[in-house]
């Protein structure tokens, strides 16, 4: 397929889309230039499908949310449902309680829950939450973590590397238009490093609202906190009074039915869910403690807005949650997930390159590098443009994976056999190409 890959049809759409939508896309990370931007036809299962007619197994799965594969059945039927409610009625429907009950007994540390329509507004809420319960304006972030597009943590570690290869990283905002006033609002440390953590909260620790971590960074490759680090940054916040507030927008409903903080035995205060939990349709919601929890209403925080708990998304969430609780579906991911990765790495290694994985087998990303990266830093040591160069042979051949190193490979329960199969074979091609390309630099 390589050789007769071709995506002129998304070219020359590109051409007329950014006269009318900057960049030619509506949300940054889906513009990946004027030769190799894509745009979709249509999704079913694990398959993508784009204007050009070339199909796709994909690995980005809409940065995460197509648990169940795309156009899953159950769930649009579901959804279907949902609008016989009329749409939003500025009134509350009785599903709200029964999704939030499902959630409550999916996820130990919850006891109650909100709906918005984004992780970026369930983060929003959730900060503001734990600020108002705490009475404290500061929050702690995670280097290499990533929270979505409001300006409290629209912030991003820009990285520079001397031959040495020592890494320097400073904190900037993504983009212009951020107030910098908010960057005297919050501070960052890296993961797995319980000390400097515990240095900043003993400096700052009586204006610390809140620490803010994916427990897996998603939004780089996947590195895992260490179960010692996690018991470790518990208790700091119970001994400073920091709400511990786990960002599950891509682990949620994924890594396991209680998300993250089953996986590694972690109770939030407060956490926040999105993109698994309604297999695409826009839902998120803050959860957490009924201590906290409770204090949403006109003497504590504000959270709501017209689309909240929108009728068509509530009932794709209900099925969806339902699914994942009472199938083996995630068995299933997991399943397809350790399989690709063990396939993957029988390739990598019979060609000598060394590499390894991180994250969960639903989420996973692969670094070139010789241990398991433990912080963001590691990832900048990576070899990442070797990811680079083989994510955009796969993709020419079929497999879509995202051209950035950091988002992980992202299964559905719909990746079957043939998809693996289909994979590892590209995979070889891929890998090769890049590997002769390379000799032929040096
Ligand atoms: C951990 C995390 N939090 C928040 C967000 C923001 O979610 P959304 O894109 O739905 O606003 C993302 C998006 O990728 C995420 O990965």
């Amino acid at each position: 397929m390589a050789s007769a890959y071709s995506i002129k049809k998304s070219n020359a759409h590109y051409k007329q889309a950014v006269k009318r939508l900057p960049m030619g896309v509506s949300s940054n990370y889906r513009s990946w230039g004027p030769d190799q931007t894509l745009y979709v036809s249509h999704g079913k299962g694990a398959r993508l499908w784009d204007i050009d007619g070339n199909s796709y197994v994909d690995y980005r799965l809409g940065f995460g949310p197509a648990i169940l594969g795309y156009a899953d059945e159950r769930v649009d039927e579901a959804a279907r449902e949902g609008m016989s409610v009329g749409g939003p009625t500025a009134l509350s429907t009785e599903r709200e309680h029964a999704v939030a009950e499902r959630i409550a007994g999916m996820v130990r540390s919850v006891d109650m829950v909100r709906f918005a329509n984004s992780g970026t507004e369930a983060v929003m809420a959730g900060l503001r939450l734990a600020r108002s319960f705490t009475g404290r304006s500061r929050h702690i972030m995670i280097e290499g973590g990533y929270h979505g597009l409001s300006d409290g943590v629209l912030w991003e570690m820009h990285h520079e590397q001397n031959e040495a290869g020592d890494v320097n990283l400073e904190v900037q905002s993504e983009g212009r238009g951020v107030p910098t006033v908010l960057r005297t609002l919050f501070d960052t440390v890296p993961l797995n490093d319980p000390e400097k953590l515990e240095e900043v909260l003993r400096v700052e620790g009586n204006d610390v609202a809140v620490l803010l971590i994916e427990v897996i960074l998603g939004n780089a490759g996947g590195i895992v906190s260490e179960p010692g680090y996690l018991k470790r940054i518990r208790s700091l916040c119970d001994e400073y009074g920091v709400v511990l507030m786990v960002d599950e927008v891509k682990t949620g409903f994924r890594v396991a039915r209680g998300g993250v903080q089953e996986l590694m035995d972690v109770e939030a205060d407060i956490c926040t869910f999105a993109k698994a939990m309604g297999n695409g349709y826009p839902i998120s919601a803050v959860a957490g403690r009924e201590e906290i929890m409770s204090t949403i209403g006109p003497e504590g925080s504000a959270q709501g807005g017209t689309y909240a708990a929108h009728p068509v998304s509530l009932a794709a969430a209900e099925k969806t949650l339902q699914i994942l609780d009472e199938t083996d579906a995630l068995e299933k991911i997991n399943e397809y997930g350790v399989e690709l990765q063990q396939g993957i790495s029988q390739l990598l290694s019979a060609r000598g390159v060394t590499h390894t994985w991180s994250g969960h087998p639903s989420m996973s990303g692969v670094f070139f590098m010789e241990s398991a990266p433990r912080n963001y830093e590691d990832w900048v040591k990576s070899d990442y443009e070797f990811y680079e160069a083989l994510a955009a042979r796969l993709i020419g051949s079929g497999i879509l994976v995202e051209p950035d190193s950091r988002e992980p490979f992202f299964i559905s329960a719909a990746h079957d056999d043939s998809c693996l199969n289909e994979t590892l074979e590209k995979f070889e091609s891929a890998l090769s190409f890049v590997l002769d390309e390379r000799a032929q630099k040096k």
